[in-house]
């Protein structure tokens, strides 16, 4: 069931339908110790499609596992909440060099990053260096294994000390780049030496208009003691147009938001949204279902047990 939570909002309703109708079936082979990987491709979701007859009560409900609250667009990642990694197995990373539409310099050719947010990422690169009249932008860093950063944390803790590691780099399991969501951008000039992107004209143009492509400036100088995290200029994380732009607008980070539509927003009184010529409605669900949207609609969970559902009107 990866591909629903990644795609184009304007296909996932009809797909969901198709997903949902499926769940009654994946749930009794889970029960019999069947292998849920076998279940994950799309081929295989359509082909249980067609055999499963949905009555009218399955059609009119969205029902959500507990694996479906842990992945999606809008997980929160953080100190407090683990990077499920079970949840999301089925999560298949594409290496930016062949993904990339626009030639933007990447510092290392096995970087990698979901292969839903690169269309995005290209866009805001390419829309960065012809504002800014630059060829430089580039990514520094992308997805990153438990491994990886280990491997990160061990370097930084060898050069700074474990404390001021803490600010910088998230404990293993802990990252936002396990998502391949996130990534850092850079600096890397025709000749191949490198620049400070946070000292660069390039940084403010991000943190100004990613909102518009979907990412938000995660960790920002004013958010650290929510976040955990000090001020970087560099780190961008991918939630989607609308989210991205309420948070911009509002000066709100992931945490802060997510606590929002936990607070004020249900089925019944979700939270409007506008952005780029389109009316969004957004709200939280607590249990494991809710009736299912009559209009296009895409749904994630936060990592901390609810669901975000997310239509378009
Ligand atoms: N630099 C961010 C916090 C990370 O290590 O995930
Ligand atoms: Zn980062």
């Amino acid at each position: 069931m990866e591909y629903i939570y990644r795609e184009s909002i304007s296909s996932m309703g009809k797909k969901l339908l198709i997903i949902f109708m499926t769940l009654p079936l994946m749930a009794s082979l889970a029960a019999c110790g069947g292998k849920k990987e076998a279940l994950t491709t799309e081929a295989a979701a359509q082909t249980e499609a067609v055999a499963a007859t949905p009555t009218a009560e399955e059609k009119k409900m969205l029902t959500f596992s507990e694996t479906d609250k842990c992945r999606g667009d809008l997980i929160l990642v953080n100190a407090d909440h683990a990077y499920n990694f079970d949840a999301n197995a089925s999560f298949s990373p594409v290496r930016i060099v062949d993904a990339q539409q626009y030639d933007y310099p990447v510092s290392n050719e096995d970087f990698r990053l979901s292969p839903d947010i690169m269309h995005a990422l290209d866009q805001m690169v390419k829309d960065c260096d012809e504002a800014m009249g630059t060829t430089y932008t580039s990514v520094s860093s992308a997805w990153r294994s438990k491994e990886y950063q280990q491997s990160v944390w061990d370097e930084m803790a060898e050069l700074y000390g474990e404390d001021y590691s803490e600010q910088y780099v998230a404990v293993p399991g802990y990252s936002e780049h396990h998502t391949g969501l996130a990534l850092d951008l850079g600096i890397i000039y025709d000749d191949g030496s490198e620049g400070t992107f946070s000292e660069s004209e390039n940084a403010v143009w991000m943190a100004e208009h990613s909102y518009l492509y979907g990412f938000i400036r995660r960790y920002a100088e004013n958010k650290t003691d929510i976040t955990g995290i000090s001020n970087e200029a560099w780190h961008f994380r991918y939630v989607g147009v609308p989210h991205a732009a309420y948070m911009y607008q509002n000066d709100l980070c992931l945490e802060e938001y997510l606590q929002k539509l936990r607070a004020d927003t249900s089925p019944e009184q979700p939270l409007e949204i506008e952005a780029g010529g389109t009316k969004y409605s957004v709200y939280y669900v607590s249990g494991d279902s809710c009736p299912e949207p009559e209009e296009s609609f895409m749904i994630s969970g936060d990592n901390c047990g609810g669901i975000i559902v997310t239509v378009r009107h």
